[in-house]
Parts: C-alpha cells; sequence; structure tokens
C-alpha cells in the first residue's frame, strides 16, 4: 500500500481540514496577543496611577488613568473571552471536519483496506486521536502564540529596566530550553507507544463487547477480565514512563526560578547600594522573572501536548492517506446482460506475504439461471471464491466474469446491485424491518418488500412481531434470533432483484423444513436468477444443477448431486455422515 511522504501529513489532517474554520483560526491567537498586551499595560498605568497621581495628589490624573485602565481590563476580558470562544470554534470544527474526512473515505475502502487497519484501530483513529489533535490544536491557537509572546515582551521590559541583570534570565532560559529538548525527545518516543497500545485495548474492548453473548455462553469472563487487566496494565505503564518524564519538568522549573530570584536578589541589592537600580526597579524584575518562568512552563506543556498529537496526526494521516485498492473503472459499463458467471485461472491471495493461495487456479464456467450449490469443510475457501464475483476482493490472478465481461470493466455500484451477497457474517442495522429490508432497494414499496419476505419465507414470523413491519431492530439485530436474521437478510439481496443471488452459509440457522421451501420459492419464482448456494447441510445443495466441492482452494469436485455421489469421496464420506446422524461437514469420518 503506497502511502504519501510524512510532510504531507499535515496537509490532509490539519490545513485540508481547518480551511472552514480559518476566521477563529487566525482570531484565537490575535485575541490572545491582545489579551497579553492589555494584561502588561495594566501595570504600567497602575504606576503612573502612583508615581504622578497619589505621589503629586492629582485627582484628574488619577481618575483619567484609572478610566484608561478600566477600559484596558474590560478589553482584556473580551480578548479572553473570545479568544477561548474562538478557540473551540476552530478545534471543535477541526475535529468535525476530520471525522467526517475520515468516516467518508473508510466509506469508501476495499475489503482489503480494512483488513490493512483492522476495525478497532480504524475506531481508535476516529475516536481518540481525533480528540487528542482536538484538543492539542486548542491549546496551541490559545497558547502557542500567547507564551513566547508573553516570554518576549517580559524580557523586553526587563531588559529596559536592567539589561545587566537581564542576562541572568538568558542564562536559566538557555539552560532550561536545552534540558527540556533533551527530555521531549524522549518522552515523544514513549507516547508514541501509548497510542499503539490504545488500539490493543481498543481491539480487546471491541472484540469482548461486540462478542460479549459469547463470551457469556462459554464462561469466558475471567479469561476475558485478565486480557483486558494486561491490555490497561501496559496502557499504564506506558503513559506512567511517558509523564514520570514529563514531570521532572517541575522540579527544574522551580529550582530555575528560585536560583534567577537568588541571583537578582543578589546582585539587585548590591546595584541599588551602588545606585544604579531603584527598589522598585528590582521588584518589578522579580515580577517579570515570575512571568518569564510560567511561560517557558506553558511552552514546554505545549511541546508535551505537540509530541503527543504528532503521533496521532501520523495515525489519521494514514487512514485518509490510503489508496483504496478497489476503484472504478474509467470507462465503467452500467449494464450486465446476464447472470452468467466465469472464472478464469483465478488465484486469490488476502496478503502478498502468504506463501499458499487461498484460492489456487480456479476455473469454472456457471450458466445463467443456474443453481450451484457449493459445499467444503470450514476454510476451503468457500467464502473467498463467492466474494469475487462483487468483488469484494479482485482476483490476484486470471479473471472473473459475470454476463460475459470481466467484473473490472463494470461500475462497481451496477455490479453490486446485480450480484447480491448473503454475507455469511451478516448484519442488521438498528432500525424498523421495512428500514431494513430497504438497504436491498431504497424504492421498495411496502407490497414489494412483503413479497420479497414472503419468499424468503420471513413474512410469517415478522406478521407475529409486536408491530410487524414497524418493529424496531436493534443494533445488530440482537432481538430477532439467528434465523430470523438469515431470512431477514435474504429477503433484503431480494429486494435488489439481482442477477446473481450468493447465500453464504444463509440457512445455517434455519430449520431444514424452511430451508426447503425457501429453495422451492426460488426454484418458482425467481429462476433467471443465478443462484450460488454455500452450505453445511448436503440437503441444502442436493438438488441444485450442479455442485461445486470445494478442499484447500481447489475445485475437488463438480457435478450433480448423483454423479458426485458416485464420483467424488469427499461428497460421499459427508452424505453418508449425514444421513446416519446430525453430522456436518466440519464432521465428516475421514
Ligand atoms: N480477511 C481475510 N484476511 C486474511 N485471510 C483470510 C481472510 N478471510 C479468510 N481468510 C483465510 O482464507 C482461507 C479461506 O477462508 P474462507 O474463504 O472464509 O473459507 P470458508 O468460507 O470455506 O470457511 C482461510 O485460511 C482463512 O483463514
Ligand atoms: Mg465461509
Amino acid at each position: 500500500m503506497s502511502r504519501k511522504g510524512a510532510g504531507n501529513k499535515y496537509y490532509t489532517t490539519v490545513v485540508a481540514n481547518i480551511r472552514e474554520y480559518r476566521l477563529p483560526t487566525i482570531l484565537t491567537p490575535t485575541f490572545m496577543i491582545g489579551e497579553v498586551i492589555m494584561e502588561m499595560v495594566i501595570p504600567l498605568l497602575m504606576a503612573s496611577i502612583i508615581d504622578d497621581g497619589v505621589n503629586k495628589g492629582d485627582m484628574n490624573h488619577i481618575l483619567q488613568v484609572g478610566g484608561l485602565m478600566f477600559i484596558a481590563a474590560a478589553a482584556g476580558l473580551l480578548f479572553g473571552l473570545g479568544g477561548a470562544y474562538c478557540g473551540a470554534r476552530a478545534s471543535t470544527g477541526l475535529a468535525k471536519n476530520l471525522r467526517r474526512a475520515e468516516f467518508e473515505h473508510i466509506q469508501r475502502f476495499s475489503f482489503a483496506n480494512i483488513d490493512h487497519f483492522g476495525v478497532s484501530s480504524l475506531i481508535t483513529r476516529m475516536t481518540t486521536d481525533v480528540a487528542n489533535i482536538q484538543n492539542s490544536f486548542q491549546m496551541v491557537l490559545r497558547i502557542g502564540f500567547r507564551a513566547p509572546a508573553s516570554l518576549l515582551i517580559a524580557m523586553v521590559m526587563a531588559f529596559f529596566i536592567s539589561p545587566r541583570l537581564t542576562s541572568i534570565y538568558l542564562i536559566a532560559v538557555v539552560v532550561l530550553a536545552i534540558f527540556l529538548g533533551f527530555m521531549m525527545r524522549r518522552a515523544a518516543k514513549y507516547f508514541r507507544e501509548v497510542f499503539s497500545r490504545y488500539d490493543d485495548l481498543n481491539e480487546s474492548v471491541q472484540e469482548n463487547i461486540t462478542g460479549i453473548r459469547v463470551v457469556k455462553s462459554f464462561v469466558r469472563e475471567e479469561y476475558e477480565n485478565d486480557k483486558f487487566k494486561k491490555a490497561v496494565g501496559t496502557l499504564y505503564r506506558s503513559f506512567i514512563r511517558a509523564e514520570k518524564l514529563v514531570v521532572t519538568n517541575m522540579p527544574v522549573m522551580m529550582g530555575s526560578v528560585y536560583a534567577c530570584i537568588l541571583l537578582l536578589s543578589w546582585f539587585g541589592a548590591k546595584m541599588i547600594t551602588a545606585g544604579d537600580l531603584t527598589t522598585g526597579g528590582l521588584m518589578s524584575l522579580l515580577a517579570y522573572c515570575m512571568t518569564i518562568l510560567m511561560n517557558l512552563m506553558m511552552v514546554s506543556v505545549l511541546i508535551v501536548m505537540f509530541t503527543m498529537s504528532e503521533a496521532s496526526i501520523t495515525r489519521i494521516a494514514e487512514v485518509l492517506d490510503e489508496e483504496i485498492t478497489l476503484t472504478n473503472p474509467s470507462q465503467p459499463d452500467m449494464v450486465v446482460p446476464d447472470g452468467s458467471i466465469r472464472f478464469e485461472h483465478v488465484s486469490f491471495s488476502y496478503n502478498d506475504t502468504a506463501e499458499k493461495p487461498v484460492l489456487d487456479d480456479i476455473d469454472l464456467e456457471i450458466a445463467s439461471g443456474e443453481t450451484i450449490g457449493i459445499i467444503g469443510g470450514t476454510g476451503s475457501s468457500k467464502s473467498s471464491l463467492v466474494n469475487l464475483i462483487p468483488r469484494l476482493y479482485d482476483a490476484t490472478k486470471g479473471s472473473v466474469q459475470v454476463g460475459g465481461k470481466d467484473v473490472k470493466t463494470y461500475d462497481l455500484d451496477t455490479l453490486r446491485k446485480e450480484v447480491a451477497v448473503v454475507l455469511q457474517k451478516n448484519v442488521l442495522f438498528s432500525g424498523t424491518v421495512l428500514e431494513n429490508l430497504r438497504w436491498g432497494n431504497p424504492d421498495a414499496t411496502e407490497q414489494e418488500c412483503i413479497a420479497a419476505c414472503r419468499l424468503a419465507c420471513a413474512d410469517e414470523f415478522i406478521q407475529n412481531l409486536p408491530e410487524g413491519y414497524q418493529t424496531h431492530i436493534e443494533q445488530g439485530g440482537t432481538n430477532v434470533s439467528g434465523g430470523q436474521r438469515q431470512r431477514l437478510c435474504i429477503a433484503r439481496a431480494l429486494l435488489k432483484n439481482p442477477k446473481v443471488l450468493i447465500l453464504d452459509d444463509s440457512t445455517s440457522a434455519v430449520d431444514t423444513a424452511t430451508d426447503a421451501k425457501i429453495r422451492e420459492a426460488f426454484r418458482e419464482k425467481i429462476p433467471d436468477t443465478t443462484k450460488l448456494i454455500i452450505a453445511q447441510r448436503i440437503s441444502s445443495v442436493e438438488h441444485a444443477d450442479r455442485i461445486i466441492v470445494m478442499e484447500e482452494g481447489r475445485i475437488n469436485g463438480v457435478g450433480t448431486h448423483e454423479e458426485l455421489l458416485a464420483s467424488n469421496e469427499i461428497y460421499r464420506d459427508v452424505y453418508e455422515s449425514q444421513i446416519k446422524g446430525s453430522g456436518d461437514f466440519d464432521k465428516q469420518g475421514r
């Protein structure tokens, strides 16, 4: 997977997504600098009130400068408020655009792209990493300019009071800068580690929560608890290591502040006795000393934030720059003429590094309207075979054709509308039954939906649901049984009115009688649709026009039920084990 250079990552993540909010982005630091200036002006006005007003008994001057002071304070407050508001607007806007950009890009991902990251990592990259950038961005906008600005102003002020004493600050600043730079480089390494730990943690959470019912039924709670404890523990230790480094900041800073105060008092006192400095001047210098070191501290926090968000920026840029492995051809074919399928010397691997291909030199021809059964043990690549037909993955070698043309020549949406797959791991989404069905065809009338459900033997149980077709389905379809979910998914696929219908083990949770009824309905009502039925039960495929026996990524045999019984050893073994007991394919007597 090719990726753009690292220099582009700030562009793809920050610059491209903040454009919409450039006004608050520019206003925030402007307001913050305004606030600093007001803060610096007020002590000067105060000094003027005391020196020229109080000491000289000039009431007019006191009132005038007092008025100015009020205006400066109010302006400072408004600048502060404006900065906070604009900062929040810019950073939440950036987060919103980043999430949307990621989400939209992920929608275009092929299955291979999703495999590349893994679902849990994609979730972290859309949540934690974005939140991280949002916080850092707000910090940078608000103190990224403010802290260096007040640092500089305080230095200049101090310089005017006493250039000689200001050299003490300069030494302290240089020493601190070297220390900070050294420390932050090490902390950055630890922070990068922290974020990859977040992926592990999320994976653990996601796996457990989505599979919570399985965890419970296998009484694996203890094991899962241990696994989670380990993931949290590693995250904790990584964080502690990074933070330990960061907190050494504090004593070094404080040490410098007090060293500066000591030195200032020592040399300052000497200068006062020599008549080179006033007491007031020394007091101001000490105050500036605090300001300078406080802001140095802010700058160091900023650097920490920066190193932390650096890791997140990289991770998000990886998602946004991910090249989509499946794309539409430049002049796509918009019509699939018929439901014939052809595999020409097709080989397929999920990744380049695998030594053995998942599908090995498959040659196959299926006529339009044929019903094909596919049978084979778990991992024999049945799903991989059918996933190539709607281009969920692209063949590594050879060509897959539908309607006489390579699938790569078709418009993707057209192809996937004509080739409907009911995936092995099917899901329903939260919404009513009707809404779920209309994923198949948004324009389907209620009558058409009901007809599809009749075909899939789903109508009867839907009528019995509390609110019929308006019943709300929970996320993932947890409030319907496995068999009911499978039938809804079949109905959803039927609504596409496809030329090719693929059922990947889609009736495994449906009882045998209903399974037979569904097949019967298919034969009568959609005779022209090519049907590919992957199943574990011989009874689900025995009436098919032809049956394909898969083994280890190769076609072991093709023929009718009778032909295979006579010629194919695997098929015969499975058949015999299944009529004797309730054995399924994986329990064949071999
Ligand atoms: N997304 C994937 N990434 C990598 N390997 C996969 C993926 N899906 C399946 N495989 C591997 O491909 C092989 C065939 O799997 P599959 O087609 O799902 O078999 P079946 O459907 O017959 O059970 C298995 O070895 C499986 O581990
Ligand atoms: Mg499968």
